[in-house]
């Protein structure tokens, strides 16, 4: 569990909400950190968002896996 609620801004150097990347790897079904950066630039600038990203994904994939 990452500590985000979804209107939650993740990563502050593109603005991007928890749920705008949820959607992201959702919609694309992501798998992979750096899929997730191609689609959203998340994590592209400073980093320093990278693993609160990381743990988006991860819950993400965890859910799909549980159906
Ligand atoms: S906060 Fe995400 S790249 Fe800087």
């Amino acid at each position: 569990m990452n500590e985000f609620e979804d209107n939650d801004i993740v990563c502050r150097h593109l603005q991007l909400t928890k749920s705008e990347i949820v959607k992201s790897i959702r919609d694309k079904q992501l798998t992979t950190f750096e899929q997730v950066q191609d689609e959203t630039d998340a994590a592209t600038v400073c980093g320093s968002c990278a693993s609160d990203v990381e743990a988006i994904l991860e819950e993400e994939i965890r859910k799909r896996k549980d159906g």
